[in-house]
C-alpha cells in the first residue's frame, strides 16, 4: 500500500527517495512521485505506473539535499498523474505526501475549502490546502498544522516541506505506520525500515497523533499539545541481502525456496538449551487459561488461523473461531467469559486487524500478536508478541510467511499442550525438521510443477480447489495464490460441498485441484474427484505418499497429517507462480493489490 519516504542531509535527495520508493514497490502501487527542495524552490516530479517512469521524468541536473516521496495505491481518485502525491497548497508553499484514509474530507472540503479549485481527485490534497487555509487566517506554520491534524478523521502518516522553512522535513502520524531513521549530519522518514537501510540502521517509532520536526541534525518529537517527547531510536534487524532477489528472477519463487530454512530457523528460535520448545510462560499461561481463542487475520494469515486451529483444538484443546478481521470489528460475535485474541499478520500491520485490536484491549482482554515484523503496529500495542522470523516477506503473494505462520501456531499448540500436561503423541522438533526436508524436495521438483501448470492454465479462467478437512483450509490458500498473481478466478471449495450449487460452474476442460492427504478422507474426497470429472472437469489430484493412488498427477512426500498443510501448500504456491508467468503476468507485484494494508 502507500509507501513515504524523505530525506533532508547533504547528499542529493533524489536518488535516496527514488532508492528508497523501489524498495517500497513490494507494497503494492499505481503511481508515485517525489517533491524536491532546490536553492530556488520545491520541484515535484510524479507519474503514472511503475518507479522506473518515476525515474524518466525527474530533472537529473536538479540538486537539492532535502526532499519527501511516495508511492501511491488508490483510494479516492484512479491512479493518474494528478491523483498522485506530493500534492501542494494552492500558493505552492507547502508540500504534502501521505498514506492513510481521511475519512471526513468531504465535509471539510465543504466547510473550509469551497472556493479553492482542488486539482486532484484525492483526500490528501483537502489536508494540504486546509494547512494552507489556517496559515492564512493568521496562524503559524506548526500551529495551523496541529490545528488540521485535530480535525482529520481517520488514518495518515504525512510527510511535508514548506518552503518558508527550507531546512524541515514535517511529520505526522495517526494509524499508519511511519519511522524516523537517523544518520550522521542527515536524517530520514521512511513508512517502512527497508526502504531506507541503504543509508540508516537506527530508527525511532512514532505513536498515533504526533508529529515530528526532522532537521538534518536533529529530530524532535511531539505530541498534539506541543509537548516534546523523549524517545530512544532502536537497531533494525534487518540484512540489506535479505530484501535483494540475487540470482532469483522473482522474490516469490526465492520466498518458496526459503520455506525449509525458515522452519528450521523457527525450530532453532523457539528451542531452549535442551532441546524442548519453549514459549514465554505468560503466554502460554494466557493460552491456557482461555476459555476460547479468538483467532483474528486476513487474507492469507486468516487461510493460516484456519490451520492453527486444528493445531490448537487438536494439541491444546482449547476451542478457536477464526474470522476475517474486516468483518470481526463491525459484527462482533458472543464473545467467550475469558476469551483470548490471537492476531495472525505478516505485516503486522493491516488496518482491518489493526482496528480489532484497538476494540478488543478497550474492552480489557488479552491480546497476542503473531507476526513477521518486530515493532509493527500490532506487535507493539498487543499484550505479547511471537514473531515468525521469516525474514522480509517482498512479492505481495504470501508464501513463507503463510508456513512460518503454521509452524508457530503449531509450536504454540504443542508447548501449551505440554504444560497443560496433555499427551500429544507427536514429537514436534522432529515432525517439523521432517516436514523442512519435504519442502526441499517439492522445491527440487518445481519442473514437475511447471509443467502441469502451464498444461492446465493454457485455456481457463477459472478453476477450483476442493479437499477435506485441513486440506480444505489449504485448497483456500491455493485458490487465493492462483488468483492474486495470475488472475485466474479461482475459489477454494470443501470438497463435498462442491455438488451444493457450485458445480454448475463445472465445464469442459475446467482445471479442478484436489488435495488428498489426509487417510480419513482419502477414498470420499476422489468421490468428489468423479463427480466433477463426470461434468467434464479436468482433475489435478496432489496426494500424499502413502494415499496416492494410479491417477494422481503429483504426490507429496509423506508428513505427520496435522502437518500437511505446511508442505501441501508449496505445490500450489508453485503452481500459481507458473501459471502467473505463463500468462505475463508481474508475479511480484500484481495488479490492484498491496502488501501491507494500512486502509480499513
Ligand atoms: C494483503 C496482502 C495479502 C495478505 C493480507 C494480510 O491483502 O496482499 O497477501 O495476506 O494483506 O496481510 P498481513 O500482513 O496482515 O498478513
Amino acid at each position: 500500500m502507500c509507501g513515504i519516504v524523505g530525506y533532508i542531509g547533504n547528499q542529493d535527495a533524489k536518488e535516496v527517495l527514488l532508492k528508497g520508493l523501489e524498495k517500497l514497490e513490494y507494497r503494492g502501487y499505481d503511481s508515485s512521485g517525489i517533491a524536491i527542495m532546490s536553492e530556488n524552490g520545491i520541484h515535484v516530479f510524479k507519474e503514472k505506473g511503475r518507479i522506473a517512469d518515476l525515474r524518466a521524468t525527474v530533472d537529473n541536473d536538479l540538486f537539492a539535499a532535502t526532499g519527501i516521496g511516495h508511492t501511491r495505491w488508490a483510494t479516492h481518485g484512479v491512479p493518474s498523474q494528478s491523483n498522485a502525491h506530493p500534492h501542494q497548497s494552492v500558493s505552492g508553499r507547502f508540500t504534502l505526501v501521505h498514506n492513510g484514509v481521511i475519512e471526513n474530507d468531504e465535509l471539510l472540503k465543504q466547510e473550509y475549502l469551497m472556493d479553492i479549485a482542488l486539482k486532484s481527485d484525492t483526500d490528501t490534497e483537502v489536508v494540504v490546502q486546509f494547512i494552507e487555509v489556517n496559515v492564512n487566517k493568521g496562524l503559524s506554520f506548526e500551529d495551523a498544522f496541529i490545528k488540521t491534524l485535530k480535525e482529520l478523521k481517520g488514518s495518515y502518516a504525512i510527510a511535508l516541506l514548506d518552503e518558508q522553512n527550507p531546512d524541515v522535513i514535517y511529520v505526522a502520524k495517526n494509524k499508519s505506520p511511519l519511522l524516523v531513521g537517523l544518520g550522521k549530519g542527515f536524517n530520514v522518514v521512511a513508512s517502512d525500515a527497508m526502504a531506507m537501510l541503504q543509508v540508516t540502521d537506527q530508527f525511532v517509532e512514532l505513536m498515533d497523533q504526533e508529529i515530528v520536526i526532522v532537521k538534518k541534525e536533529d529530530v524532535t518529537i511531539k505530541n498534539l499539545q506541543g509537548e516534546v517527547i523523549e524517545r530512544a531510536p532502536y537497531t533494525a534487524q534487518l540484512d540489506a541481502s535479505d530484501i535483494e532477489k540475487g540470482t532469483y528472477p522473482h522474490f516469490m519463487l526465492k520466498e518458496i525456496d526459503e520455506q525449509p530454512l525458515v522452519i528450521r530457523k523457527i525450530i532453532q528460535e523457539y528451542q531452549n538449551a535442551t532441546g524442548q520448545l519453549t514459549i514465554d510462560p505468560e503466554i502460554i499461561e494466557a493460552v491456557s487459561e482461555a476459555d476460547r481463542i479468538y483467532v483474528i487475520a486476513a487474507g492469507t494469515s486468516y487461510h493460516a488461523g484456519l490451520v492453527g486451529k486444528q493445531f490448537i483444538e487438536k494439541l491444546a484443546k482449547v476451542p478457536v473461531e477464526v474470522h476475517i478481521s474486516s468483518e470481526f470489528g463491525y459484527n462482533m460475535p458472543l464473545l467467550s467469559a475469558n476469551p483470548l485474541f490471537i492476531f495472525i499478520s505478516q505485516s503486522g500491520e493491516t488496518a482491518d486487524s489493526r482496528a480489532v485490536l484497538v476494540q478488543v484491549k478497550k474492552l480489557g482482554h488479552i491480546a497476542l500478536t503473531i507476526t513477521n515484523v518486530p515493532g509493527s503496529t500490532l506487535s507493539r500495542e498487543a499484550d505479547f508478541t511471537l514473531l515468525l522470523h521469516a525474514g522480509p516477506e517482498i512479492a505481495v503473494a504470501s508464501t513463507k510467511a503463510y508456513t512460518a505462520q503454521l509452524a508457530v501456531l503449531a509450536i504454540l499448540a504443542e508447548v501449551t499442550a505440554k504444560n497443560n500436561g496433555k499427551e500429544i503423541g507427536l514429537d514436534l522438533v522432529r515432525e517439523l525438521g521432517i516436514a523442512a526436508n519435504a519442502i526441499e524436495v517439492l522445491c527440487d521438483s518445481k519442473e514437475e510443477i511447471e509443467k502441469v501448470a502451464y498444461e492446465y492454465v493454457q485455456m481457463t479462467r477459472n478453476a477450483f480447489f476442493i479437499g477435506r478437512g485441513i486440506d480444505y483450509y489449504v485448497c483456500l490458500e491455493g485458490a487465493l495464490k492462483l488468483k492474486e498473481i495470475s488472475y485466474i478466478q479461482a475459489e477454494g471449495f470443501a470438497g463435498g460441498e462442491l455438488k451444493h450449487g457450485t458445480i454448475a460452474l463445472i465445464e469442459e476442460g475446467t482445471p479442478v485441484i484436489a488435495l488428498a492427504t489426509q487417510e480419513s478422507v482419502n477414498l470420499i474426497i476422489r468421490g468428489n474427484v468423479k463427480e466433477v470429472v463426470a461434468r467434464g472437469a479436468n482433475p489435478l489430484i496432489i496426494s500424499m505418499k502413502g494415499l496416492e493412488m494410479t491417477d494422481d498427477r503429483l504426490v507429496i512426500p509423506e508428513v505427520h497429517e496435522l502437518l500437511t498443510p505446511l508442505i501441501s501448500v508449496v505445490p500450489l504456491q508453485l503452481f500459481a507462480y507458473y501459471a502467473a508467468l505463463h500468462r505475463d503476468c508481474d508475479v511480484d507485484k500484481p495488479r490492484n493489490l498491496a502488501k501491507s494494508v494500512t486502509v480499513e
